[in-house]
């Protein structure tokens, strides 16, 4: 009968299929390399404090560290009826140092281990994500400096609304990308704290230095509470939460650069080695990489709930339902890391179609608000300027022109108020010139979000 670390008070084998359905080492062997940093630090502690005899604690040390030498070089037997990553570890020590190795768990349990293993992993994940969050952000603010002269139709309810800068659209994600990295760094706080010392549940009776572990591991402080820290997955949430959020806007750019692309728009083309084509079409060049991520959108979000799922009707403390915590969890990180990759790359790789952004330009009367503000400067109340600009487009709609080859007898038939000047408001680029409002898509403003952002990007 293969004995199982626990097995004391058992007195018949597991049944196979419960060794396969309790089993997560397949998955949790991620956790492998932080889990042996977790017990060097526990263990060098036990020596420090007398807990272990120090030189025992050596031992164990060693034997972890060829461990790692060995999970790193692909040499480690994962055993299945080991169950977990601990147990696994914790038997190849045995296997290494002898019975010392059962002195490692003193004043440990698997419950505070698994979650600051958890939070090691997901600490460098956090990491991870904000580097390549920042090089998207890079890439948005080079394509923002690239094309500040674009100008493009800016859409609402995707009907042409007002001319914008390329630029300024692009800064847009900046921003959205940006609020996401913010989430992170507040999401790696959370993260950051240790919650070895809380043991199973309770907390240990033996004099561990809790602070000494926790400041080896480089956290910024240790948890508080013993029942709450063995059952706290929130930060797990607020990871995948976080990670959502990026892909409400992953998703968003995604749409429009695959709008962008089909030939109605015609706005942007992307590099072959970006797109792929069709098994039966020989012309197609599609733009799968931005639908994926789209897609993919599904299962970011799906993750999110399976976990609020998991953990919305568990009593106190830890529940083997937490297990299922990380296979969510790493769905989502391998989804997220290359993606925002590929986001920074089709980003980068985009080719403007100038032309084709402002022929865009000259249908759906882009100007009519700058017309009814020009109303407006001239003492009209903004509604009855609404209304007049209105009855010139509808009039503008049934001759099939535009609103600035309305010759000036014309325009004064609908408002004596219009002059000669009213020509330089119907422009595109006086419309964009004229909104210098902080925020606004004027180019001076847009050069000054950029170079904020450049600041930003260099702290
Ligand atoms: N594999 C377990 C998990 O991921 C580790 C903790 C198990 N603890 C226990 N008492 N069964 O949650």
């Amino acid at each position: 009968m293969a004995k199982k670390p626990w097995g004391g008070r058992f007195s018949e084998e597991t049944d196979k299929l419960v060794e396969e359905f309790t089993a997560s080492v397949h998955y949790d062997k991620r956790l492998a390399l932080y889990d042996i940093r977790g017990s060097i630090a526990h263990a060098r502690m036990l020596g420090k404090t007398g807990i272990i005899p120090k030189e025992d604690a050596e031992k164990i040390i060693s034997g972890l560290k060829e461990i790692e030498k060995e999970i790193k070089e692909g040499r480690f037997k994962w055993r299945k009826d080991l169950e977990d990553v601990h147990m696994n570890i914790e038997a190849a020590l045995y296997e290494k140092v002898g019975p010392v190795a059962g002195k490692l768990h003193t004043a440990r349990s698997r419950n505070d281990q698994v979650a600051t293993d958890v939070r090691l992993f997901l600490r460098d994940v956090i990491d991870e994500t904000l580097r390549r969050l920042k090089e998207l952000r890079k890439a948005l603010v080079v394509k923002a400096k690239e094309n500040l002269e674009v100008i493009l139709p800016g859409f609402t309810h995707l009907q042409h609304a007002q001319p914008v800068l390329l630029a300024h659209h692009f800064m847009a994600y900046y921003e959205m990308f940006t609020r996401d990295a913010r989430r992170f760094e507040f999401v790696r706080e959370e993260t950051n704290i240790c919650p070895l010392g809380s043991a199973a549940l309770a907390g240990t009776p033996f004099p561990v230095d809790r602070e000494m572990v926790a400041k080896e591991l480089g956290f910024k402080g240790v948890t508080r509470n013993s029942m709450d820290a063995v059952s706290d997955r929130d930060f797990i949430v607020s990871f995948l939460a976080a990670a959502s959020l990026v892909f409400v806007h992953l998703s968003r750019l995604s749409e429009e650069l695959i709008l962008w692309i089909s030939p109605e728009f015609g706005f942007i083309d992307l590099p072959d080695k970006l797109c792929t084509g069709s098994s039966i079409m020989p012309q197609k060049k599609n733009p799968d990489v931005a639908e994926l991520i789209r897609g993919k959108t599904g299962r970011i979000f799906g993750n999110l709930f399976t976990l609020l799922t998991v953990l919305k009707g568990l009593p106190m403390t830890y529940n083997r339902d937490l297990q299922e915590d990380k296979e969510p969890l790493f769905d989502t990180i391998d989804t997220l890391l290359p993606s925002l990759t590929l986001a920074r790359e089709l980003i980068a790789g985009l080719k403007v179609n100038q032309e084709r952004m402002r022929k865009a330009c000259e249908q759906g009367h882009l100007t009519a608000t700058d017309l009814a503000d020009y109303l407006v400067t001239k003492g009209l109340p903004f509604r009855e300027a609404h209304h007049i600009v209105g009855r010139l487009v509808a009039y503008c709609e049934e001759k099939g022109l535009k609103l600035w080859e309305l010759p000036i007898e014309k325009l004064k038939e609908f408002s004596t108020l219009i002059e000669e000047d009213v020509y330089e408001w119907l422009t595109l680029e006086g419309s964009v010139a004229r909104r210098k409002v902080v925020g606004g898509t004027a180019p001076e403003q847009v050069k000054k979000a950029i170079s904020q952002a450049e600041k930003e990007l260099e702290a």
